[in-house]
């Protein structure tokens, strides 16, 4: 299996561009199902999430073009078949967000449980609900679900969590039912926002996403359109942590501070120097690390998938940390990694306490999931010695060839097959 090695000790530097992002794109390749005619995105990222969308899609009868340079072409003008199975849904649970396109513009799908993964049990009951609210007969039976309408109608729909993954999907069914639909107390992450301008673009008649209310007027249809993706804020921030713990200065160019406001605000009370000029934002790596008190918690609160990166920064604290996960119960598993590494951490319910030491030492460890490898190649940065990090299958998930952009920054770093 390939793994990164990490020589420690080497400071980032330089200038780097943000990539697409993974939790926009996502949806916004399932949301061309809901379209009639080519859809054309550009800032695709070149992950594996993104190469198993593309195969559900493909499965599905959706026509795939990667045209290079992080352009890609889909056309659902051809589908054949609204049934996407666990071999392929299983992989990913993003995969769930084929649901609702499917069922609203097809009137039917049938697509796998999520089930769950390393983070947890992925449950999707509000997305079910959701479908049900828009008129939708919703059973499961055999791990799959199935639901069925002749065409959804636009409702009134609360959502008793906030939930990225119903929120999407509720956008998009809704986005060709008939009437209005509201949504309340609705997910407000940027991705949503992206989503909802792609939709506009193909036009939808979508308002108010990045608020806890959207308000969807339903169109008889949709017709394919050209979108640039969004910055990947998640991307952006495990650079950020990367280059605070490798002690030097990096500037990622295009990434909406905005996106960013609770990270770059922990960041700053850690004792770093972070500096925003338009969309560029800037780290500079101060000693000591500060020690810090953390809760995740929806946009625009400070992001689960930037959870691991973070604590990786506060192992080197000058005092006790504490990190609250409110998000995901099975996120803590890279924990036990960053102590073969010589962090000194333990998790109590949902809580991780950090007790900051001097330094880190090289050691073998294995990814768990995409952000546990975001977390793991930050503290490599900053172990002394070689690190060797396998699990890249995970890491490959997320962060676009990540040894090629760290070594650009003055990494060390290299990828053995
Ligand atoms: C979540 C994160 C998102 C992150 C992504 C990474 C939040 C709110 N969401 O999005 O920021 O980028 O993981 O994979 O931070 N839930 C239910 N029933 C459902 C759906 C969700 O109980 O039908 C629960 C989940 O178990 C979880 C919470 O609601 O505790 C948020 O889940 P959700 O936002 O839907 O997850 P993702 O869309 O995967």
């Amino acid at each position: 299996m390939p793994r990164l090695i990490i020589e420690g000790g080497h400071p980032l530097r330089g200038e780097t561009e943000a990539l697409g992002a993974k939790n926009a794109v996502l949806p916004i390749m399932a949301a061309a199902i809901l379209c009639s005619g080519d859809v054309l995105l550009e800032r695709v990222p070149d992950i594996s999430d993104v190469r198993v969308m593309a195969g559900i899609l493909t499965e599905l009868g959706v026509e795939v073009e990667f045209l290079g340079g992080g352009r890609l072409r889909l056309n659902a003008d051809r589908l054949a078949n609204t049934r996407a199975p666990y071999e392929l849904v299983r992989r990913m649970n993003a995969s769930f967000d084929v649901a609702g396109p499917l069922l609203a513009r097809f009137g039917e799908c049938e697509v796998a449980l999520p089930g769950g993964c390393n983070l947890g049990q992925r449950r999707v009951n509000l997305h079910l609900d959701a479908f049900r609210a828009l008129g939708a007969e919703v059973h499961r039976e055999h791990g799959m679900v199935k639901a069925q309408a002749t065409r959804l109608r636009g409702t009134s729909i609360y959502f008793p969590k906030v939930s990225v993954g119903a929120t999407k999907n509720a956008t998009m069914a809704a986005s060709l039912a008939e009437g209005e639909t509201v949504l309340e107390n609705a997910a407000c992450e940027p991705e949503i926002v992206d989503l909802a301008r792609f939709l506009q673009a193909c036009g939808a008649r979508v308002e108010g996403a990045g608020t806890p209310r959207i308000r969807v007027e339903g169109v008889r249809e949709l017709r394919g359109a050209s979108h640039a993706v969004t910055s990947d804020r998640i991307v952006t921030g495990t650079i950020l942590c990367m280059t605070a713990l490798s002690g030097g200065e990096v500037t990622v160019r295009n990434s909406p501070p905005e996106h960013l406001e609770a990270v770059l605000g922990e960041l700053r009370k850690a004792g770093q120097e972070v500096r925003v000029q338009g969309n560029d934002v800037t780290l500079s790596a101060r000693r000591p690390v500060r020690s810090l008190e953390v809760t995740t918690a929806p946009f625009p609160g400070f992001p689960t998938d930037l959870h691991p990166p973070l604590v990786a920064l506060l192992v080197l604290g000058d005092g006790v940390s504490m990190l609250h996960e409110t998000i995901f119960d099975g996120r803590f598993m890279y924990v036990g990694e960053l102590v073969r590494l010589g962090a000194n951490i333990r998790v109590s319910d949902h809580t991780a306490v950090i007790n900051g030491v001097r330094f880190l030492a090289g050691a073998p460890v294995e990814a768990s999931d995409i952000r546990a490898g975001g977390a793991l190649i930050a503290a490599a940065l900053a172990a002394e010695g070689e690190t060797s990090i396998g699990g890249l299958e995970f890491i490959d998930r997320g962060y676009e060839n990540v040894h090629t952009r760290l070594a650009s920054l003055g990494a060390r770093i290299r990828r053995v097959e």
